[in-house]
């Protein structure tokens, strides 16, 4: 699956999500999540994005790698929703996510 990384934190730029045939971006608090299990690896998300935070798993970069754990841990106990419009802003963040510094506005 494709994967959103921490350059979207407290960006969060949502163009990502108008993109998505199967509306399986979701919306943290700082950032947006990709469901793993939801995502058809259409590609359609990542040339959206102005800040270059969505990436194939596998070219995801070293720094970034983890990230695929984040994006799917997101989804701890929330399942498989089947469209984040369905859901809506889920107002939380995965831990690692919550636990970055602020970036300066
Ligand atoms: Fe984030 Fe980029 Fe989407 S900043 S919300 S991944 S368009
Ligand atoms: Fe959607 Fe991007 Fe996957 S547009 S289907 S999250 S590759």
């Amino acid at each position: 699956p494709y994967v959103v990384t921490d350059a979207c934190v407290d960006v969060n730029d949502k163009s990502c999500r108008k993109q998505c045939p199967v509306d399986c971006i979701y919306e943290g608090d700082r950032m947006l999540y990709i469901h793993p299990d939801e995502c058809v690896d259409c590609g359609a998300c990542l040339p959206a994005c102005p800040v270059q935070a969505i990436f194939y798993d596998e070219d995801l970069p070293a720094q970034s790698r983890h990230f695929a754990e984040v994006n799917a841990e997101f989804f701890t106990g929330l399942g498989s929703p089947g469209g984040a419009k369905r859901v809506g802003p889920l107002g939380r963040d995965h831990a690692l996510v919550a636990a970055l510094p602020a970036t300066a506005a």
